[in-house]
């Protein structure tokens, strides 16, 4: 509804991703905000709608050789390698740091087996201090081929129904943009049992220094993250809006308000900031302070009004467009 006389000051800008509920409708990508605490003098963490924590595995990883990070012109190449302390550690040592966090807190499960994505879901789900889980599900299966979960329907689907037959919190599933059709995973994904959709993780790429004859990144290829994957990452959230119900949460290069309005236009009704935070630490707040005036200045009295208004979909139209 358009309300603009009498419109509120501050329209409603909470979202629900099943029965997790956030105050706000950004949350912090994982392994880009670690646990929040390097942010916490810059910002106030309880105007995020949560933190996405780093991806934790069944088994510590020490990850990739260095170098991990290389700036490309308009984006960030990581190839990181799911470098965590293993759950046992992780859950000795770390969960406890997010007790006290004023924002939603959601742990971030990767695995290598479909029996991994079970195990540690079961047991970082039965902390207290953890409100929901994300499936990292862009790992490969090493007890196949090595297909990666998010790229293959029956893992992707496998992967996820593992995780939700071990907790009834919140499950959110970060789907890969690295397919050819990411609405099929969408679909099998829902029917599978997840309350919402991550949409995107990052996109594979390559940077060679023509110097050495060599890959800059010590792991040969990487993910781009940033602005430079933003419109493959709409175009993604455009598409999955149009197969599933559950609700989405856009990602990939946002960093200002109105690049989080592109998403929730496209059928986002949350989005995700990971990069975004390197440049600027300040982002999600000016990202939530630009949706909050962008509703108020068209007399939207909540965020969920206009979720979708882009897309073919929420307009009733079955036509489905293709970039
Ligand atoms: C340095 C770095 C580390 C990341 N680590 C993880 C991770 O552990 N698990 C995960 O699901 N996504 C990970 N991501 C992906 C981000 O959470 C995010 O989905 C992606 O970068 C796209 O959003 P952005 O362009 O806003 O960064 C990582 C991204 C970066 C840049």
């Amino acid at each position: 509804m358009n309300r603009k006389n009498g419109a509120p000051k501050r329209p409603d800008l909470s979202v629900a991703l099943g029965a997790l509920r956030l105050g706000a409708p950004t949350l912090m990508g994982s392994g880009c905000y670690g646990s929040g605490e390097e942010y916490a003098p810059f910002v106030d963490l309880a105007t995020l709608g949560g933190i996405v924590l780093k991806s934790v595995t069944r088994h510590p990883r020490l990850g990739n050789a260095a170098p991990r990070l290389v700036p490309t012109p308009s984006g960030l190449l990581n190839a990181i390698g799911l470098q965590n302390p293993g759950i046992d550690a992780y859950l000795e040592n770390e969960v406890k740091k997010f007790a006290d966090r004023p924002c939603a807190v959601i742990g971030s499960v990767a695995g290598f087996a479909v029996d991994d994505y079970a195990y540690v879901t079961e047991r970082l789900a039965a902390r207290d201090e953890i409100d929901a889980i994300e499936l990292n599900i862009s790992c490969p299966n090493v007890g196949t081929e090595g297909e990666t979960f998010a790229c293959d329907p029956s893992l992707a689907e496998a992967a996820t129904r593992a995780a939700r037959g071990v907790t009834a919190k919140p499950l959110i599933v970060k789907l890969s943009p690295n397919v050819t059709d990411i609405a099929a995973i969408a679909r099998v994904v829902e029917a599978a049992g997840a309350d919402a959709l991550a949409v995107v993780n990052t996109v594979r790429g390559i940077s060679i220094d023509v110097e050495r004859w060599k890959p800059r990144l010590g792991n040969g290829s990487g993910g781009l993250s940033g602005p430079a994957i933003r419109p493959i990452a709409v175009l993604a959230v455009w598409e999955v809006a149009q197969a599933v119900r559950i609700p989405i949460v856009g990602q990939g290069g946002i960093e200002t308000a109105r690049d989080a309005l592109e998403f929730i236009l496209a059928g986002a009704s949350a989005v995700g900031i990971g990069t975004g935070n390197f440049t600027d630490p300040r982002a999600p707040l000016n990202i939530v302070a630009g949706i909050r005036a962008y509703l108020v200045a068209r007399g939207h009295a909540s965020l969920r009004e206009i979720v979708g208004k882009a897309n073919p979909r929420f307009l009733g139209v079955a036509a489905r467009v293709r970039a």
